[in-house]
């Protein structure tokens, strides 16, 4: 559910028309609703009922300032993947001590800083990680608390991209390693176990692998009890769908209520890392019709939102829904909705039934996910404005950028050098 709906024929952010945000920051932009967002995170929260747990949002899904801030407010704690998000956190308000630093390639200066500042845990993804930290909290004379991310090996089906929990991606330490690797941490002398995790791949739409993930590490758990090394968390990940077009994801209070049945470490906190199922449905992408462009076998709509703006369709073939701002339903055709980026590749939408003119206004929704993070300058296209409604008000949460902004940061060669 959330609170992007037609009233008569006009597209409503919350009780804001979506055409007075236009009107008053141009095309496109994003628009997130902050009810959409308040509540995505409490039904999470609220599925754990007497559990001790933290709900750590994934600030690589949507890391805008104001959507940290509305969340840390409400308690959340925060999943980060570099310093960059780091700073983002600590500026919105979020206590270290809620944080947890995931990632396969945590640099020498993002480790000092976390430490410095007290970041909660370190979910460790290799033997070489644990080295380092270990190093640099020894140098900082402080004890680093860690987590392993256990890679479980479970097959997921999702985008081949975004599965995680397999033998041969990239992340996390290999099963069998877990407790070799946690019996030389306890070995070491700047660095405290607390925990233990998984995260298996995004965009996921059934239990089954989720909980497969659950009895796996929790083996391990008993593992560890048995051998007297101490944890005080299970690190469960994040990965829950939501709905593009038609898919049926579980509820998150259905997941957390079959995680909960199947738990058999009571005295654990559970940790989470929803990003997606969170922010997802909370934001849309609104963009321009600028021409409509038929050919002898398509008819293309050309829109000024293009792949740098929201690059999922593009990059994972991904669905998104795209439905018109004002809703006219008359003359229904197909159209491939793409943008002015120089690439084939750069579509937002395929053989859409719309009915278009020239100048209507669309908006591409279950954006707020991997949206804006994920959008780049390609083609010297400044980045868009993010908007946040709150009932009947609206704030503009980033600026559009402007043409300077985007070579601020370049040098024209010295005179002598041409
Ligand atoms: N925790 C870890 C360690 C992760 O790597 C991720 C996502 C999450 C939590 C949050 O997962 P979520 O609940 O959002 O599924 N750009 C892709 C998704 C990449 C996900 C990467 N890791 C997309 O647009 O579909």
């Amino acid at each position: 559910m959330d609170h992007f709906n037609y009233r008569g024929n006009a597209l409503y952010a919350e009780d804001v028309p979506v055409t007075s945000i236009v009107a008053k920051w141009g095309s496109p932009c994003y628009v997130y609703s902050r009810a959409t967002l308040e509540r995505h995170f409490k039904v999470f929260d609220e599925a754990f009922a007497n559990q001790p747990h933290r709900i750590c949002y994934a600030v690589k899904a949507n890391s805008n300032i104001a959507i940290l801030s509305i969340l840390a407010k409400l308690g959340a704690g925060f999943d980060i993947v570099s310093q960059g998000e780091l700073e983002r956190v600590l500026l919105a308000g979020g206590k270290p001590n809620d944080i947890v630093f995931s990632g396969v390639g945590k640099l020498v200066p993002e480790l000092e800083r976390a430490m410095e500042v007290g970041v909660g845990c370190f979910n460790l993804e290799s033997p070489s990680e644990l080295m380092r930290v270990n190093d640099i909290a020894k140098r900082l004379n402080i004890i680093a608390p860690i987590s392993l991310r256990v890679n479980p090996d479970i097959n997921v089906e999702t985008h081949p991209y975004i599965a995680t929990g397999l033998k041969e991606n990239k992340f996390g330490i290999e099963y069998d390693q877990a407790l070799p690797l946690l019996r030389e941490a306890r070995k070491l002398s700047n660095v405290k176990i607390v925990g233990i995790g998984y995260h298996i791949g995004s965009q996921l739409m059934q239990i089954q692998p989720f909980l497969e993930a659950f009895d796996r590490v929790g083996k391990l758990v008993d593992q560890c009890q048995e051998e007297g090394i101490v944890l005080t968390h299970l690190d469960i990940g994040g990965g829950l769908g939501v709905r593009y077009r038609d898919e049926n994801p579980p509820s998150p209070a259905d997941y957390i209520a079959a995680i909960l049945k199947r738990l058999r470490h009571p005295q654990l906190e559970l940790i989470m890392e929803p990003g997606r199922a969170i922010v997802a449905n909370a934001g849309i992408l609104v963009t321009r019709v600028e021409y409509l462009k038929k050919t002898s076998h398509k008819n293309f709509a050309v829109v000024d939102a293009a792949m740098n703006d929201l690059l999922r369709p593009s990059l994972y073939q991904a669905y998104q829904e795209i439905i018109p701002v004002i809703n006219q339903s008359t003359d229904y055709q197909t159209w491939d909705i793409v943008g002015p980026v120089c690439e084939t590749g750069d579509f937002l939408g395929k053989d859409r039934s719309l009915s278009l003119k020239e100048q209507d206004l669309l908006a591409i929704r279950t954006a707020g996910a991997y949206g804006f993070t994920m959008s780049s300058n390609y083609n010297s296209r400044p980045k868009i404005p993010e908007v946040l409604v709150d009932q009947d008000q609206m704030f503009l949460i980033r600026k559009r950028e402007t043409y300077s902004d985007l070579t601020l940061h370049e040098n024209l060669l010295p005179q002598g050098e041409l």
